[in-house]
């Protein structure tokens, strides 16, 4: 059963301090244990919000959704380098948990931390999306079964990462991923869809309806989702 809450905000600023503030309260009831947390432009207003608190996370570990496969954690590009810039370095994890993009053995890689994520329940899940609807990497099509896995991106996602990038034959093609599965596992999920770009995935998510080619619409499979967007009507 699907219940989505949707909380309108007026611009990245507040959204960024209202997930922190639902991030905090769960941290004061001490129901936050385990996080998941996501990279992109998006979750810059959160880790703002969260580098400006003085609240204890030694107990908390965390979880990130992705890597690019092929990049190490020194790339300016990887997420392990985003993650460092935004908030490992700034706040004391129990245990930072993060795919290694620069693996050997992906299948294992990806085995290892869905092994983790089975170990460690999440109690939260913090979410961006795609321009064409995918969660973490998990393009159009991924099975809602999936698990920890090696992802082929899409023309479309290649391209819109393509601006980090200083020669597009840099851009890489394939990421390691949480899957649909390990993302609904989460007792609750935060998405945040801002802007008119993500205007097309917050509808399909928004129809209620399950359909495979907009993967952020499985959310609706999920019973305590929380969408923070300046998207309505
Ligand atoms: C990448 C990440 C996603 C993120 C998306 C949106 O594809 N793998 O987890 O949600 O970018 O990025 P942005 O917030 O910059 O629009």
């Amino acid at each position: 059963m699907s219940l989505l809450r949707e909380i309108l905000v007026q611009n990245t600023h507040d959204a960024g301090e209202i997930v922190f503030s639902q991030i905090a309260n769960l941290l004061s009831q001490n129901q936050l244990h385990n996080i998941g947390l996501a990279t992109g432009s998006t979750m810059l207003p959160v880790y703002k919000a969260w580098r400006a608190s003085t609240l204890d996370f030694t107990q908390v570990n965390t979880f990130n959704l992705d890597e690019y496969l092929g990049l190490g954690a020194q790339h300016h590009q990887s997420y392990s380098y985003f993650m460092h810039e935004q908030l490992f370095n700034h706040i004391v994890f129990k245990k930072h948990f993060l795919l290694n993009g620069q693996t050997n053995t992906p299948e294992q890689e990806c085995q290892q931390y869905e092994q983790l994520l089975n170990e460690h329940p999440l109690d939260l899940q913090l979410l961006g999306v795609g321009e064409n609807g995918h969660i973490a990497f998990n393009e159009p099509l991924t099975a809602i079964h999936s698990t920890t896995q090696i992802a082929d991106l899409t023309e479309s996602t290649i391209f819109a990462n393509s601006r980090f990038f200083k020669k597009n034959e840099s851009v890489p093609k394939q990421a390691l991923t949480m899957g649909i599965q390990s993302i609904l596992n989460a007792k609750k999920i935060i998405i945040v869809m801002m802007g008119e770009k993500k205007r097309a995935a917050y509808q399909k998510l928004m129809a209620k309806k399950i359909d495979p080619k907009w993967p952020v619409s499985y959310l609706n499979q999920h019973p305590d989702v929380t969408i923070i967007t300046d998207l309505n009507g």
